[in-house]
């Protein structure tokens, strides 16, 4: 069943009934302020950090679902109601909700009065906007009040749900505009320089600032008795749990609409200038609302709000033009044209940071998965892709090793979880080898960059890359094979972990250091960025280390195919005796998909039919219809050796769940095999847009990947956890438009080679690249899967297949022929 549908031209996904499978969200913000907001007006925001500058409460995992965000109720006469559905559940006469690029706008109408909400985060402003259009559409007068709620965080989420004896007594508010305008101060006095807003830019009848007085000690949100006494009681926090609303008392004559803008917001004074008056021997100084009067004066008026989502708008135009598509296949348009980078733009953002299912409070940015989203991102704003970059490899060890994981405020490494995933240290170098073909800066690589943040340490960034390919060389094992430490991309292939506590992380603890566990998959990672590191290294005139790299990965190739070759496909690991891990020979885990993508998109076997023979095995045994399973059999049972990939019930997660970031690997693989059908197929069975009509199964947003859908031995099989901040974002782009449309930046320009379905007669792609835009037409009327026959490039014949860098800001056309 459907719950929406695609608004193309407006790129928006429309829903069009609030009980959607899964609350169903958006990301509002593009740079320092962000809002998550379902379709139910749930969610929160915060500044910069999810877990420590959080200025609205969510209760996670709740029941009902969802509780908590920005909500407005409406008394129209007796009648009271929520517009955005929860918190009442109201029956609605009216309802929809388009989740835009970065706004979403719900609307709704009950007995003749239509509402409207359009919620955002302006450009360069620290706040969410709510512009609210209320419409009497019946034919009598009404007098109508609006109450609005949103709950504060005490600013640390973390702690704000767990230390209450501190917390409770707390909690400090100002209020100023008869209550239009509400101030959350929790520790302004002495230790935080910053304070929440929340206001409205018209006079109110009252306000509350006091949860308990709002709501009612025994309430829920579904029953506030302020707004079921019609009145507010002005109440001020002192302690407990401070709140934001505000009642403003509407007359709307038939037809009359009203506007009202609330603005929450994110408002930081210097050290010095925090006070706008200090009450002498008192707590109460009076807050300088300097910046918070700034913005309210700019977004006073209605108009001033829609000129805000204008230029929003706007902005999300220049983006998205810089790589659209058009092809008959409209699911696969709008999701490669529209969706999935906007996806890749959240994931580049928030890491993996917070979403529905990651809280905001645990994960920092990640060493392998910023440079992994880097590849979905860079061609829509390079020069952000430059700057984190080079905050990643400041995280990076002397000896190329790499913290895991960082903290965006700080930029420091988290010392919690450290190091010891020896596939991070390879990321970087494929991160900053799309970054230089996307940009053609080979200056990036003179950067001086600390290690482990320490300035003294400091060097140039291309000794970072020397260093992590290095690292992969000096931690081999047995086999030659590099040594997979704490885990490789497979968090959960714990090999030295031989973990039996409960509770004990499966990451940070080795129990048993073996020092011969090897993974296979970095040996591919390693082949696989090799050529790159090996170019960048020749046209820098680094000729000597050029050589030392090709030879070393011409042996880590040889090594894969003596010792990580099962015979029909490729091993995945040795365990810390020795033992295979992927292959025939085992019970269970006999086969993975990542050693098996990633090998062939490094075109090991090409030469030899290894590669064809291990992506006949995957799709002989991984597939499904709802895209490739991460191995098989599940494993059914627990393995100390094994780790946290046994722990999980089979078709969960990466014990045979279908784990979506490494499907596209094998799209990409097959494109190298040249088979665009099949290419094609596993594109599809996990990219949502073609499961919008299995929306009661799938559950989640049909716009967006998530990073796991339920494999075939689960008994919720096909439907899929964790959407949003996922790798399969930046993967599945780059699957899409550099592989199956084959539209590819390379050190010498953009290179053009499609591998697409025989039956797919032709598509367009518009591709701006290093300051010039490229037309470009692909004909496909000879019916193959891959090959050019020729490319001209305004008019004139092409030689080769690759669009130089013309850089001129000029439009240019290019016709393909395929044949
Ligand atoms: C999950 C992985 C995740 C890891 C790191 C594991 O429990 O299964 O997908 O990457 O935790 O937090
Ligand atoms: C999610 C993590 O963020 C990512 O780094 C990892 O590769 C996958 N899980 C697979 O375990």
């Amino acid at each position: 069943m459907q719950y929406g549908y695609f608004d193309d031209d407006a790129r928006e996904y429309v829903i069009t009934r609030p009980d959607t499978p899964y609350p169903w969200i958006n990301y509002l913000g593009s740079e320092d302020f962000y809002g998550l907001f379902s379709n139910t007006s749930g969610g929160y925001c915060f500044y910069r950090d999810a877990r420590l500058l959080r200025l609205i409460r969510y209760r996670y995992n709740n029941v009902p679902t969802d509780s908590g965000g920005r909500y407005f109720y409406i008394r129209d006469g007796g009648d009271i109601w929520t517009p955005s559905w929860m918190p009442m559940k109201s029956a609605l006469d009216r309802y929809e909700c388009r989740h835009g690029m970065g706004y979403s706008r719900i609307s709704s109408a009950r007995n003749g009065l239509a509402f409207s909400q359009t919620s955002f985060v302006p450009l360069k402003d620290n706040c969410e906007i709510h512009k609210i259009v209320l419409t009497n559409e019946s034919g009598a007068d009404k007098d109508v009040d609006v109450f609005s709620f949103i709950e504060f965080c005490l600013w640390n989420a973390n702690d704000d749900m767990t230390n209450f004896q501190r917390n409770f007594s707390i909690g400090e508010v100002e209020v100023e505009a008869g209550g239009a305008r509400i101030y959350h101060k929790t520790e302004y006095r002495e230790r935080r320089n910053h304070y929440a807003l929340w206001a409205v830019n018209v006079p109110v009848a009252g306000f509350d600032t006091d949860r308990q007085t709002f709501l009612g000690l025994y309430n829920g949100f579904d029953h506030p008795e302020a707004v079921f006494a019609g009145k507010a009681n002005n109440s001020v926090a002192s302690g407990w749990a401070p709140i934001g609303s505000h009642h403003i008392k509407a007359r709307l004559k038939p037809g009359e609409s009203k506007a009202l803008v609330f603005v929450l917001s994110y408002c930081e004074n210097p050290d010095d200038k925090k006070w706008e008056r200090v009450v002498p021997g008192g707590n109460h100084g009076v807050i300088n609302k300097a910046p918070a009067n700034a913005l309210l004066d700019k977004y006073g008026s209605p108009e001033a709000a829609d000129r805000a989502l204008a230029a929003l708008k706007d902005y999300w135009d220049a983006l998205l033009g810089r790589f659209s598509v058009q092809a008959e296949d409209k699911r696969m348009a709008r999701m490669a044209g529209v969706w999935n980078q906007y996806q890749c733009m959240v994931t580049f953002n928030m890491s993996r940071s917070a979403s529905y299912f990651e809280s905001g409070i645990g994960r920092g940015m990640g060493f392998r998965d910023s440079n992994q989203d880097l590849l979905g991102f860079v061609h829509l704003v390079p020069e952000r892709a430059r700057a984190r970059i080079l905050d990643i490899a400041a995280t990076q060890f002397p000896d190329g090793s790499a913290y895991h994981q960082y903290q965006p405020l700080t930029k420091r490494g988290n010392n919690e979880v450290g190091s010891g995933f020896n596939d991070d240290p390879l990321w970087l170098i494929c991160g900053v080898a799309a970054y230089i073909k996307e940009t053609g800066d080979f200056g990036i690589l003179d950067e001086k960059v600390p290690f482990d943040n320490k300035e003294e340490l400091a060097d140039s960034l291309f000794v970072h890359l020397k260093r992590s390919f290095d690292y992969t060389l000096t931690h081999t094992g047995p086999h030659g094979l590099p040594l997979i430490g704490r885990a490789d991309w497979n968090d959960c292939l714990n090999l030295n972990c031989f973990s039996k506590t409960p509770g004990e992380s499966f990451q940070t603890t080795a129990n048993f250091e073996s020092g011969v566990a090897e993974s296979v998959l970095i040996a591919a990672i390693f082949v696989f960025n090799g050529p790159d590191y090996i170019e960048i290294c020749r046209r820098t005139g680094r000729v000597e280390e050029a050589a030392y790299a090709a030879k070393a990965v011409a042996a880590m190739t040889e090594t894969i195919k003596t010792h990580g070759w099962d015979g029909n496909w490729f091993l995945r690991a040795y365990d810390a005796y020795g033992h295979k891990i992927g292959s025939h020979e085992c019970e269970d885990g006999q086969i993975y998909i990542e050693s098996n993508g990633f090998a062939v998109m490094a075109e090991i076997g090409l030469d030899d039919g290894r590669a064809l023979k291990a992506l006949d095995s995957v799709k002989d045994r991984l597939d499904t219809k709802y895209g490739i399973v991460l191995q098989q059999p599940a494993y059914k049972e627990y393995h100390l050796e094994l780790g946290e990939v046994s722990s999980y019930p089979p078709g969960y997660k990466e014990n045979a769940g279908i784990f979506c970031h490494n499907n596209p690997w094998v799209t990409i693989a097959e494109t190298k095999l040249g088979r665009g059908t099949r290419a094609f197929e596993t594109y599809t069975k996990i990219c949502p847009a073609y499961r919008e009509d299995d929306s009661d199964l799938r559950r989640l947003e049909p716009y967006v990947y998530a990073q796991m859908v339920a494999g075939k031995d689960a008994p919720r099989f096909g439907e899929a956890k964790n959407s949003w901040l996922t790798g399969t974002a930046a993967w599945t782009f780059v699957s899409i438009s550099q592989y199956i449309l084959g539209v590819r930046p390379v050190f010498d320009g953009l290179l053009i080679d499609p591998c697409i379905p025989a039956s797919m007669k032709g598509f367009s792609v518009i591709r701006h690249f290093q300051n010039a835009v490229y037309r470009i037409a692909v004909d496909n009327s000879a019916s193959v899967e891959k090959g050019v026959k020729s490319v001209t490039l305004d008019g004139k014949q092409l030689d080769g297949v690759v669009l130089p860098a013309l850089g001129d800001r000029k439009t240019h056309e290019v016709k393909v022929v395929m044949g």
